[in-house]
């Protein structure tokens, strides 16, 4: 006997992609993670929990004291912040309060996976904009699909798995011209890029700004991450969440990353130094390698991609094919590593070709 059927929706929902490789022991080059780790007052902070035999981590956490750090750094009332699960969760909660099933979302193409799975198992009419064959954000096309009023745009920013960015001011003006629409900005990579739309003054009540510790922190296995927006959207994300989905470890965590700035500095001033070493010394074998605002390098491989991802792969190395995104094919997304994670995947290109 068959069991119940989910929602139509559902059945009909592709499922959520989860790379598939055999990850033990290979060096992971495509999920953009932090390859240095988080800082060492993140280690202290976790190894504390195991005092008191470890009690603490019998309670459930609570989010204040990360509350009051976050609006103390970014100079936003607590109420206008929701801690969330990774920004997965934050992604989640936007769809699940703000998009009936008759209204439409507008979403560039390619942008980031959860925004058009979570459209599709949320039912939306989905428009999308496509990038620029040079992979700059379509700003005119963009303002051109407002015209539709949808309820949601999403704007990731800058862009995985582009590397592009479209400029603050922009980003203002579209919030200015669609009142009525719910402006999503991903900024999971700002560290890297070092502009954000949380320094647009006042900031626009259709604004919702989503934030994680998993990149430039270096918190991607612990999930944590936040969303910025109007109190009354707060309050609405409240309704729908559950509420104990961040973990004591996660809270703990994350107060002790905010609180070590020359850690996240000095990490961010790294990656871009190993993105241009990296990035030049793929030039220098031929390879077509282009740098981005991110923690990643798109590599243009053309026809060589699959004899690329294979060589790669036997070697250990996982990197990430993006031949399935609309205007990337041919192209592999790699995460810029250390320097000896840097000198294995160029002596591995080396080899290959
Ligand atoms: C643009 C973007 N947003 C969100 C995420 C997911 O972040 P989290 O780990 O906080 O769920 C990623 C992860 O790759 C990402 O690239």
């Amino acid at each position: 006997m068959k069991p119940p059927p989910p929602r139509p929706l559902i059945a009909a929902a592709r499922p959520v992609e989860i790379p598939d490789h055999h990850r033990e022991g290979m060096l992971r080059l495509d999920m953009n993670e932090n390859q240095w780790g988080p800082s060492p007052r993140v280690l202290t902070a976790l190894s504390s929990l195991l005092d008191d035999d470890g009690r603490t981590l019998s309670l459930y956490g609570f989010h204040e004291q990360l509350l009051d750090l976050l609006s103390e750094q970014l100079h936003i009332p607590t109420e206008e912040i929701l801690i969330t699960a990774g920004a997965d969760e934050g992604i989640s909660l936007l769809f699940d309060a703000f998009r009936d099933s008759d209204d439409t979302v507008v979403l560039p193409d390619p942008t980031f996976v959860t925004f058009l799975s979570e459209a599709e198992t949320t039912g939306a009419t989905i428009q999308r904009v496509p990038y620029r064959e040079d992979l700059q954000f379509p700003r005119q096309e963009f303002l051109e699909a407002m015209a539709a009023r949808p309820r949601m745009a999403i704007i990731v920013n800058p862009n995985n798995p582009t590397g592009t960015a479209v400029g603050i001011d922009w980003i203002e003006e579209l919030c200015n011209k669609a009142p009525d629409t719910l402006v999503v900005c991903d900024e999971a990579y700002v560290e890297y890029h070092g502009e954000t739309t949380l320094s647009i003054r006042p900031r626009p009540t259709n604004l919702a700004v989503v934030r994680t510790f998993s990149k430039a922190y270096g918190l991607a296995g612990l999930r944590v991450a936040f969303v910025v927006a109007h109190a009354e959207v707060v309050a609405s994300l409240q309704k729908v969440r559950t509420p104990f989905s961040v973990s004591t470890p996660a809270l703990v965590a994350a107060c002790a990353a905010l609180e070590d700035s020359d850690f996240l500095q000095a990490h961010v001033l790294m990656v871009r130094k190993e993105m241009s070493s990296l990035v030049e010394a793929l030039q220098g074998l031929g390879i077509d390698a282009k740098p981005t605002r991110t923690n990643f390098i798109l590599l243009h491989a053309g026809h060589d991609k699959p004899k690329l991802v294979s060589a790669l792969a036997s070697q250990g190395i996982i990197v990430s094919d993006r031949s399935h995104d609309a205007g990337l094919e041919g192209v592999l997304r790699i995460t810029v590593g250390r320097p000896d994670q840097n000198e294995r995947l160029v002596n591995a290109l080396k080899r290959a070709v």
